[in-house]
């Protein structure tokens, strides 16, 4: 299944080639924090391949399988396409049914609120992966070895600033994550 699925990745992506070391560094760095974390290898391998699969289709191929709430929904941030995209592509290409995995990928663009580890392993490798030119990627690496939780909101806070550097406001979801990590972090939230 796992080389299946990177075949099929390096095809798809096969004209985009600094996305595909992005890709592999995401497989690579979440590999890492699974064993660490004792998370199922095959699952976060199969999330961490696939999650960007749909990042170079056209919004019109992206948003093809989705229901009209959900285009709607997402209308003002079409960045969320490609991760919902690449879900529903794993699922009718390799009948992949798992919701963990399948969440890993919906989710790794802003996080949602009480991911499970897989999810934030997905969402935390997207980030400090080593080809990203991040200056804290290897802080943020090591923060993930200690402590999932405490770097998922350090993700957070980083993509919502940056967000906020282009000019654009974050998403009520994405603000929603940050703060529901932060209140973890503080122990307010089990
Ligand atoms: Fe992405
Ligand atoms: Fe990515």
């Amino acid at each position: 299944m796992i080389d299946a699925i990177k075949k099929r990745v390096e095809e798809k992506l096969s004209g985009h080639q600094k996305r595909l070391t992005h890709v592999f560094g995401v497989y690579e760095t979440a590999v890492k924090l699974a064993e660490i974390h004792h998370v199922n290898i095959e699952k976060v391998s199969i999330a961490a391949l696939f999650h960007d699969f749909a990042k170079y289709d056209e919004i019109e191929d992206q948003v093809m399988h989705m229901d009209l709430k959900t285009i709607k929904q997402y209308a003002e941030y079409p960045v969320i396409y490609h991760a919902m995209a690449a879900a529903i592509a794993l699922e009718h290409e390799f009948h992949v049914r798992d919701q963990e995995i399948l969440n890993g990928i919906r989710y790794h663009v802003w996080g949602r609120p009480n991911m499970s580890d897989l999810e934030k392993i997905i969402f935390i490798s997207d980030s400090c992966e080593p080809n990203r030119n991040f200056s804290d990627s290897e802080m943020i690496f090591e923060m993930a070895t200690k402590d999932l939780n405490q770097a998922t909101e350090y993700c957070m806070k980083i993509s919502i600033d940056h967000v906020i550097a282009k000019g654009i406001n974050p998403s009520p979801e994405q603000m929603e994550s940050y703060h529901y990590y932060k209140e973890v972090n503080r122990g307010e939230i089990k």
